[in-house]
This record gives C-alpha cells, structure tokens and sequence, in this order.
C-alpha cells in the first residue's frame, strides 16, 4: 500500500498494547469498519475482549512480531513503553503511526524536555542526575529562586510513580533512594495555577486538529478530573494549541498527540510550561467520546489509517473522572445519574492506584 493511500473499510490495525487505551482504540475501529489485532506480553489485556485477534507474546518475540506485521496493514501503540528495538522492528516491516522518533522522544524526560526546549518551547529549569553526588549541584541550578525540585526517573514513570519532591537538603538523599538511584531528571517545583493539556491530531497529509483544551486535576499523583472548557482566555488555549502543532511537526507525527502543560498566572498573560508528551491517545482527553462529534480515538485511528481526520468540535461542557481502585466500586450510583456515562475497561483484578474505568459528565448542551 502507498504510504498515502487510505486504508479501506476491513483493513486491519496493529495495535502495541492492550490496556484500556488499546479497548477504546479498537471500538473506535470497530465503528469505522476497521479490525484490530492486539499485540501485548501476557498479563492483563483488557483491549483483546474487544479486538479481532491478539498475538500474547513478548516484546522481543521476533517470530512473533513478524507475524504480527504481516497480518496487519499499519501499527500504531497505545503504550509509550515499547521496547524502541521492538518499533524499529515493526518500522523496516510495515508502516508505523506515529514513528520510532515520537516513541523515543517520550521514553526519556530528557529528551522530551530537550526537544521542547530546542524549539523555543519554555520548559522548567532542568538537570539530568545520573548518580547521587551529582544532585547538590543540580539543585544549585533548578534551586534559583529558592524554589523546590522534584526529582524523577528518567524513565518508565507514570501517574506520578518515580517521583520525589525535594524541599531543602536533608531531603536530596531521601529522593535518591525513593526513586531507586536510576538516572534522573530534577525540575524546579512549579508554583502552576493550573494544568491543562494538548490534544492535537496530525494527519497523513500533515494538516492538524486539536480538541478543546482540558483543565486537568491530580489526585495522589493520577489524574482525577479533566474539565471542559478549561479556565483559560481563548488566547492562552489558542497558545497551547500551537505548541502541540509545533511538536507534532517536528516529529513528523501521525496520529494523536497529548501535551501536558502548566499554567502559571491568570488571564492573556499567563505562562505555558511544557512538562511531557504522550505519543497517543491520552486520559485526559477521555471525555471526548462523550462530548464531541468525533473522539480521540477515532481521531487517532482515522490518522493512521490515513483518513481525513473528523471535526474535533465540542458539543457540550464535560467533566471526565476516573474510577480508580474501589471508586468502580460506586458504579450502580454512577449508572443511575442522569447526564453521566459511564465506561468500563473489564479488567481482572482491581488494585489500589488502578485506573478501573471513567466516567463523563455532561454538564451542559452547548446551544
Ligand atoms: N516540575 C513540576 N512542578 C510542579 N508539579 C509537577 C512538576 N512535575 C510534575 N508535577 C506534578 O506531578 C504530576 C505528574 O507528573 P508527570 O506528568 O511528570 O509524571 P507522570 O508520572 O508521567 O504522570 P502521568 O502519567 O499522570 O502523566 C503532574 O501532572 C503535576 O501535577
Ligand atoms: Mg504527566
């Protein structure tokens, strides 16, 4: 198939992963015609009750991989962790949206912060901490101002995990330790008014559409709420949008990608700090589904398959929440509350910290 050529109705999408995202992805695909098949190592995969077929097999499972590229007409992921040699491998056999590029890039802090950074993107002061005696000097530099740090692995974090805040000295070593001693990035601390993050699309033929901003709350770490509209001025939204755009060229991005930012102060002045890219469909953008014409997931799925994208339009105002842990539990409530849909990922087991599903408020119809 030319790279620029459409995928048809009953063509078939490999997808890297099988949590939640990789579920969402494939009903998506499933209204558009398309199939999917899953490709995940062993352990919960939430996404194969949804899909055509799934390959269980590890990362580096070359025969299976090969297999896997042949039974599909392009590969996409749902989960940043990928081994890069296991995308490299899909790559030389099959096209891959979004690239190996935009999967390396958000492996490693660094390097996401170094990209951001070389295109004029303002980030927080930042320092790579690859031993222990390394942080004093580090928090000299991101330290300006008297302001804390936090320190982060490199690598392999999420919903907060591998991260320690530092408030004065005596707590530098108790970082090290907390984070496990691996190569790390400390940041300054930054005093944000809020956190809003980047939803934007990039098709085949290089054109761009973006979803309204959210306003995204933390709780212990994990996302609780992302709220539409955000409070932020037009102008300022209008700002987040273009450095999603801006990233997404630079990395010749094809499919959805999430920008996660900082808001510091209030109203047309407020300034946008960049903290990390998500190369896929995002939880922050879960309301989408719910609220808007076309969501996320179509969106990225209509990107890689090379379709036109959809209008990313906004029909009504929206509160996402996840489920986590024993909040699923509350779900006969959820379910009887008018304006609320509910979404469930099927997954085995429930555990503390556990995104067990969403559920999205639609708080007004937008006239
Ligand atoms: N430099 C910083 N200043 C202030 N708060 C921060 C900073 N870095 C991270 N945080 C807070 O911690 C949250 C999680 O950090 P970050 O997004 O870097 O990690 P993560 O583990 O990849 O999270 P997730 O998987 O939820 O996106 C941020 O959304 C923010 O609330
Ligand atoms: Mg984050």
């Amino acid at each position: 198939m030319a790279p620029e050529t459409p995928l048809p109705p009953g063509s078939v999408i490999g997808i890297l992963g099988g949590g939640q995202l990789g579920r969402m992805l494939a009903m998506a695909a499933a209204e558009m015609g398309l199939a999917v098949h899953i490709f995940s190592p062993p352990g919960d995969n939430p996404a194969t009750d949804v899909a055509r077929s799934a390959t269980i097999a590890a990362w580096d499972d070359t025969a299976a991989l090969e297999a896997f590229a042949a039974a599909v007409d392009v590969v996409t992921y749902e989960f940043e962790n990928i081994p890069v040699a296991t995308a490299e491998f899909l790559a030389a056999r099959k096209l891959l949206r979004p690239g190996v590029r935009a999967l390396a890039v958000a492996q490693d802090r660094m390097n996401e912060k170094e990209l951001a950074r070389s295109l004029d993107i303002d980030v927080p002061l930042f320092a790579a901490v690859d031993a222990a005696s390394e942080l004093a000097g580090a928090r000299t530099f991101v330290g300006l101002g008297g302001r804390h740090a936090i320190l982060k692995t490199r690598r392999l974090g999420y919903d907060g995990k591998g991260q320690a805040v530092i408030r004065s000295d005596d707590d530098a070593a108790a970082a090290w330790r907390a984070i496990g001693g691996v190569p790390a990035i400390l940041e300054e601390m930054i005093p944000f008014t809020r956190e809003i993050s980047v939803l934007v699309a990039r098709g085949i033929d290089g054109s761009t559409r973006a979803f309204d901003v959210p306003e995204n709350r933390h709780r212990h770490g994990i996302l609780d709420t992302s709220t539409v509209p955000a409070s932020v001025t037009p102008g300022v939204a209008r700002r987040a949008i273009a450095i999603g755009e801006t990233i997404a060229a630079e990395l010749d991005y094809v499919g959805l990608l999430a920008v996660e930012l900082f808001v510091v102060g209030d109203g047309d002045d407020a300034a946008l700090l960049f903290n990390e890219i998500a190369p896929r469909v995002h939880n922050s953008g879960h309301w989408t589904t719910d609220a808007c014409l076309v969501s996320q997931f179509e969106q990225h799925i209509r990107a890689v398959a090379g379709w036109p994208l959809g209008d990313p339009r906004r029909h009504s105002d929206v509160v996402m929440t996840n489920l986590i842990g024993a909040d699923a539990e509350t779900w006969v409530s959820v379910a009887n509350e008018p304006d609320a849909r509910l979404h469930f990922y099927g997954k085995a087991e429930s555990r503390p910290g556990r995104k067990m599903g969403h559920v999205n408020r639609i708080r007004r119809m937008a006239g």
